[in-house]
């Protein structure tokens, strides 16, 4: 298309065929003020609508309005289009301590994940009240929506810490060839499919009854800033990488058969008699028949930022999966990971989010977080 529909059942940027470039940014509120930000919610809503719609931020835009005013929209998106943005909003736990108001309406899905083994994270690039994740294929696009909405919170938000990525890493539909991430390997083959209805009702989709009403239709979201040691994968062997894996490089086929969308099957043995996809290999560690049936939807994006000043680069895989219940998802699969996975030498986590994205707005009348103030 070009442009994504923002209002609907579900916050758009979900099941989203999972567009190019990412522009994620987790705010700290820094004012005490419930009705301050309440308002800027509604502030927030009205010039998400906007954008995603191709248009800009304010009604008066970046030259309409009065000279000695600042301008309503920072202009850099001015003849570009929409470019399949959307915009997601996500509320995190620390919203819901004794600031506001809303202890109470805190769903126990979003208690804080736990420290898993060999976390190396670091809490000024993790956490926040309220993030966003801004997705489209124009990184410009991207880049102005967050822009734009941290001005307008100026005074009732700060930026906390933000995260650029290019090159999606997951396909969140069909209709999409599988990417690449920065070890070269395919990424998003057996992930959750926009697609898959009753799968993503179960395994996505917060239901009613789950916890508190105004997460209904929602889904958790979990970040994970993953560096990937690059120059120490790049001088491991092709062999060492597919067995890593369990998947091949070139087709991204499990190494227990030849087509990428075949099922694994982890019984199959080689001519030593040892498994074709070994014990701690990445997929089979995360597989769904390995993990009770436990699935998640991945959307994240690979990112550099540059270089580290020791001749490496900063580089890596800015994990985001959405599930019903990360404690009941996220948390035993990374819990597994954290311990077995071979990949764990190539690669170090050093951020992380957890929010709670609610359900997709009815009309034009209503706002990000309604139902929960
Ligand atoms: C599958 C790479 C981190 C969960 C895969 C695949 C690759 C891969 C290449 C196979 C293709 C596919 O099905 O998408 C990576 C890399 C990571 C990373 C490079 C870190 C830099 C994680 C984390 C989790 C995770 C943190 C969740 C805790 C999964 C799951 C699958 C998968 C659930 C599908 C397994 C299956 O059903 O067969 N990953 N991954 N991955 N990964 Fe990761």
């Amino acid at each position: 298309p070009d442009r994504i529909e923002f209002y609907g059942e579900r916050q758009a940027g979900i099941i989203t065929p999972a567009q190019d470039r990412l522009h994620f940014v987790a705010f700290d509120v820094i004012t005490k003020d419930r009705d301050a930000l309440i308002d800027m919610l509604q502030s927030w809503t009205a010039a998400a609508a906007r954008m995603t719609a191709g248009k800009e931020a304010g009604a008066l835009g970046a030259v309409g309005g009065v000279p000695e005013a600042p301008p309503e929209d920072t202009g850099e998106a001015l003849g570009l289009p929409a470019a399949d943005l959307t915009i997601t909003i996500g509320f995190g736990p620390s919203l819901f301590d004794s600031r506001f108001g809303l202890r109470a309406k805190k769903p126990a899905a979003l208690a804080d994940l736990p420290k898993f083994p060999g976390d190396t994270l670091d809490p000024g690039i993790s956490g926040g009240d309220l993030c966003i994740q801004a997705c489209a294929n124009d990184p410009q696009v991207a880049v102005h929506a967050v822009r734009n909405l941290a001005r307008i919170g100026m005074g009732v938000v700060s930026v906390r810490w933000s995260q650029l990525g290019f090159g999606r890493t997951s396909s969140t539909s069909t209709s999409q060839a599988t990417p690449r991430n920065l070890f070269g390997f395919k990424d998003g083959t057996a992930n959750l499919k926009a697609e898959e209805a009753t799968l993503l009702d179960e395994h996505l989709w917060v239901h009613a009854g789950d916890g508190p009403d105004w997460m209904a239709g929602g889904s958790y979201m979990v970040t994970r800033k993953i560096r990937m040691l690059i120059e120490t994968w790049d001088r491991t062997s092709l062999l060492e990488q597919e067995t890593i894996v369990g998947r091949d490089k070139g087709e991204g086929a499990p190494l227990s058969s030849k087509a990428e969308f075949d099922e694994p099957d982890f019984a199959v043995e080689g001519d030593d008699g040892e498994p074709l996809i070994a014990q701690d290999a990445h997929v089979r560690l995360a597989h769904p028949t390995e993990n009770n049936g436990v699935r998640m939807l991945r959307r994240g994006y690979n990112f550099v930022d540059g270089s580290d000043g020791l001749g490496r680069l900063n580089a890596g895989l800015f994990f985001i999966s959405y599930q019903r219940d990360p404690h009941k998802q996220f948390v035993p699969v990374q819990t597994k990971l954290a311990r077995l996975d071979q990949m764990n030498e190539y690669i170090r986590h050093v951020s992380s989010g957890l929010f709670a994205c609610p359900p997709g707005l009815a009309a034009a009348d209503d706002y990000w977080g309604r139902s929960l103030f």
